[in-house]
């Protein structure tokens, strides 16, 4: 993505105070975000600013702008449909997953979209991701908000509605991310559309779940070197007088099984 230095008119931005907390707004011309330090004025901002730079808010404080980080707008922004996948596992899927720049990614379902941005972001211009969703409400949603952060629909992306149970799908694949309620259901068909050597990530949020999820694999045949795992993020109060993890964090949200397609 090209740098712009200068805030546009219809830009996303995230406004950070000196203790951390954020705020994400479409800045336009003569609008304005209203926040417990004061009001920020979007015209002194657009074709003025560069990111980077303070404002001030009309209380006198002072709120930095920058470009939203993917998982801010996630968090922050995004509406939800359905349960996303958090940032701490999305990037993990990525990694333990092996997606990478170029390849094609089957995804479904789509739920609002969350996970979507991630592989959208993984596999480049030169990739593309096919994200599949059986609900047309959530596919609303998550177009409204993939857009919302690329600013329109990206060039290697395609969302379409679909139950993954059904679809004959005559592309091959050669990543697959499954996040639905019972991906032992739809392990045939993806195995189909993944190329031999490939990878498959199923998420699931229960121990049965994984359970029957492994047990469709090894009846497959077609899976090998299955790894499951959880990531747990402690995030830490870091300032001149504290360093020390924060009392509360987000305990539970999923499990990532990865596992190789043979031929
Ligand atoms: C938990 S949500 C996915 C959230 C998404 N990963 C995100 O980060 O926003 C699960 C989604 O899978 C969809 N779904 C469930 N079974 C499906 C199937 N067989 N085919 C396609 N979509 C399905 C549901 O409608 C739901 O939207």
């Amino acid at each position: 993505m090209e740098e712009k230095i200068v805030v546009q008119n219809g830009d996303l931005v995230t406004f950070v105070s000196r203790k951390g907390k954020y705020w994400i707004a479409r800045v336009r011309e003569h609008d304005a975000l209203a926040t417990h330090l004061g009001v920020v004025n979007f015209t002194d901002i657009v074709g003025k600013k560069r990111y980077g730079e303070r404002v001030e808010t009309s209380g006198g404080d002072e709120l930095f702008i920058f470009r939203p980080a993917l998982h801010e707008y996630i968090l922050k922004k995004m509406k939800r449909g359905a349960q996303i996948i958090y940032p701490k596992d999305a990037s993990a899927i990525i990694t333990y997953g092996d997606i990478r720049s170029g390849m094609r990614v089957l995804e479904a379902g789509t739920g609002s979209g969350a996970m979507t941005c991630f592989l959208v972001e993984a596999v480049n211009k030169k990739g593309f991701v096919l994200s599949l969703e059986k609900r047309k409400d959530f596919l609303r949603i998550a177009k409204r908000n993939i857009e919302g952060f690329f600013s329109g629909m990206p060039s290697n992306l395609a969302l379409v509605a679909g139950d993954m149970k059904e679809v004959s799908l005559r592309q091959k694949f050669d990543r697959a991310v499954l996040d639905l309620l019972d991906p032992w259901n739809v392990i045939d068909n993806i195995t189909e559309a993944l190329v031999p050597g490939g990878v498959l990530v199923c998420y699931m949020t229960n121990v049965p779940q994984l359970q029957k999820t492994y047990e469709a694999m090894k009846r497959s045949g077609k899976y090998t070197d299955i790894k499951c795992m959880e990531v747990l993020v402690r995030e830490w109060i870091m300032d001149e007088k504290r360093a020390r993890p924060k009392e509360r964090m987000v305990a539970h949200t999923g499990f990532i099984m990865v596992s190789r397609r043979v031929a």
